[in-house]
């Protein structure tokens, strides 16, 4: 949600920045900007709309440098323009700030300044700041920044440059991610570690309330009284090749085909019984009162998978929770209470309000997260990395069978009386199992071409596959812009039947082989109202193959693998609705990758 990135060292930084733009345009891309200074002018240059349009404006521009900083803009205050793109400048356009965050008392600060007769060009939040910065500058840049930093309410990841002190960027952060690349005499600046991996794999993870002041090249770490502080240095693993698409037109369909590659990693050490690898010991796990699972959108859908399977193995009762919502009521949090929190970013502020939430109740918080070193991570008593490596997908895909998988080897750790059928040796034959999966796609192709042009699509499943048909119908709306609904096959004859009528299409998920029988006769009351049912199950479900208009036959594996294999259709079926629709399926509308406001 915004992407930020920065430099300061010996190369020219348009390059650079841009590089890294594209990189972060998954936060975004309602507009994006840059500024650069020259040692005496600050060249700010701004567009609304993709990346593109800047880069297609800058192309005969000669914007040489020694320091820079870029933006690229997923809108919260004012609408996507010129203007409230970012950077945003004071009225002498002294200072150039880019900003990740939301400062919630911009309203006061602007009546303030207004009263004073300034003026503002721009309806955002951030302009604010930069105004308030040139108004109260100290001669030092540093000291600037925290002294309207004290003064903020809100969030932010925020950069400043200026022509006063044309040498220097100053950054700080509160909430909003911001990550330090050191290189070899240069420095980074980024929402993400993985913009700016093809310089550096050294990484420092601000975190709140520490600020960083860059000179040539170098940096000193400050928090906001201007105390020198120190951070470790990171050193991240993944592969630059990880972060682009491979020759593949979308980042989502490159992410769905390497699911098998990354799964091996999101196993590998952990399949032997107390693996240090697992934080949770089953000693500790037994020790439980009550489990909460919590996240947004897909990590949420995988929490439903989890719930299931903690209840079976430890007994107690496990609640998944929206985390938009857990902190506005009273949950009823104890210090023996363990609480599960999932997230591929590890910054979703929603997901972090509720995990102070549940660490101010004493709860014991396992992270459950994919990108190492992120807030929820550092926030988290014990963390399980997916390492499925960096997802640029805006729909998540690959992390969310991390999601599950994680789970499934969390369950398997404290299952001491061999609940969960499937053996670590399955699990181990996972990737291959993935691989047969993926074979599918022709046919989902030829399948997506019967429903892309319906209106109304419905996911039914019972059980684990209701968990999956909730992530199948989110997969679908937010890059087909199709209504998709899921729905309990059971809970189907207490109202949402009468949505079914002659083609309506039905995709059925049906991995549960104990709840084959209660799923055919679902399908049949929809089938008796003229569907079209597409079903995903494996080959002994003959009766459901014959009343099914399509049939995906999943490769024979446990219950347990089947269902998290049968996502993979699922993923596919959005992506080719999607792709037959033509829509922009790596940058859905109003929609952005890692939702770091409320
Ligand atoms: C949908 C999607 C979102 C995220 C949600 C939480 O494809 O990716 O629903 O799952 O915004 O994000 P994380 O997992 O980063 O906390």
């Amino acid at each position: 949600m915004c992407g930020i990135i920065g430099y300061s060292g010996p190369k020219q930084p348009l390059p650079i920045l841009l590089a890294g733009l594209s990189r972060l345009e998954y936060r975004g891309y309602d507009s994006a900007g840059i500024a650069i200074t020259d040692g005496k002018n600050l060249i700010i240059e701004k567009k609304q709309g993709k990346l593109q349009v800047l880069k297609d404006h800058l192309s005969d521009k000669k914007i040489n440098g020694n320091i820079g900083i870029g933006h690229t803009r997923w809108a919260t205050h004012g609408v996507p323009s010129d203007e409230n793109a970012h950077p945003h400048y004071d009225n002498n356009q002294d200072f150039a700030i880019i900003h990740n965050g939301i400062i919630e008392n911009y309203d006061e600060m602007k009546e303030e300044l207004l009263k004073e007769d300034y003026q503002f060009e721009s309806e955002t939040d951030t302009e604010v700041v930069a105004v308030e910065l040139s108004k109260r500058w100290t001669g030092n840049l540093l000291e600037t920044v925290c002294q309207v930093a004290k003064d903020l309410d809100g969030t932010y990841a925020l950069v400043v440059t200026t022509v006063k002190q044309p040498d220097t960027i100053v950054a700080g952060r509160m909430m909003s991610p911001l990550v330090l690349g050191v290189g070899e005499g240069e420095v980074f600046l980024a929402s993400d570690s993985a913009a700016i991996l093809e310089h550096t794999n050294k990484m420092i993870f601000l975190e709140n309330g520490d600020f960083v002041e860059i000179k040539d090249g170098n940096y000193e770490l400050f928090d906001i009284n201007m105390n020198k502080i120190s951070r470790e240095i990171q050193e991240i693993d993944w592969e630059v090749s990880e972060a682009e698409k491979s020759g593949h037109d979308h980042f989502m369909y490159k992410e769905i085909l390497e699911q098998a590659e990354v799964i091996e990693r999101t196993i590998t050490g952990r399949l032997e019984v107390g693996s240090e690898e697992i934080p949770v010991d089953l000693k500790q796990a037994k020790g439980f009162e009550k489990i909460w699972i919590v996240a947004c959108g897909t990590a949420y859908h995988a929490g439903l998978f989890g719930k299931d399977l903690f209840e079976k193995v430890l007994g107690v009762s496990v609640s998944v929770e929206l985390a938009s919502e857990f902190r506005y009521r009273e949950p009823i949090v104890g210090e023996n209470d363990l609480a599960i929190v999932i997230s591929q970013s590890g910054e979703t502020m929603d997901t972090i309000a509720a995990t102070e939430l549940l660490k101010e109740n004493n709860a014991h918080v396992l992270a459950l997260v994919n990108v190492v070193g992120s807030s929820l991570a550092r926030m988290a008593d014990s963390v399980l990395y997916l390492h499925v490596g960096p997802e640029i997908g805006v729909a998540s895909t690959k992390a969310y069978l991390g999601m599950l998988v994680g789970q499934l080897l969390l369950a398997k750790h404290w299952d001491e009386s061999s609940k969960i059928e499937t053996t670590f040796e399955e699990i181990k034959q996972l990737p291959s199992l993935i691989k047969e999966t993926l074979k599918c796609e022709s046919e989902i192709k030829e399948i997506s071409k019967s429903i892309n042009n319906h209106k109304d699509i419905y996911f039914i499943g019972r059980g684990l596959d209701y968990a999956l048909a909730a992530e199948g119908a989110l997969k679908l709306k937010e890059i087909s812009y199709l209504h998709a609904e899921a729905l309990a096959a059971g809970e189907l004859k207490h109202g949402t039947l009468a949505l079914i009528e002659d083609g309506t299409p039905v995709i059925v998920t049906a991995s549960q082989h104990h709840l084959l029988d209660k799923t055919t006769s679902n399908v049949q009351e929809v089938k008796a109202r003229g569907a079209f049912v597409i079903a995903i199950g494996n080959n002994s479900s003959k009766k459901l193959q014959d009343i099914s208009n399509d049939y995906v036959t999943l490769p024979e594996a446990s219950e347990m693998l089947s269902t998290i294999v049968s996502i993979i259709p699922l993923q596919f079926i959005a992506y080719h609705v999607a792709n037959l629709n033509g829509e922009s399926i790596d940058q859905p509308r109003n929609l952005a990758k890692s939702v770091t406001v409320e």
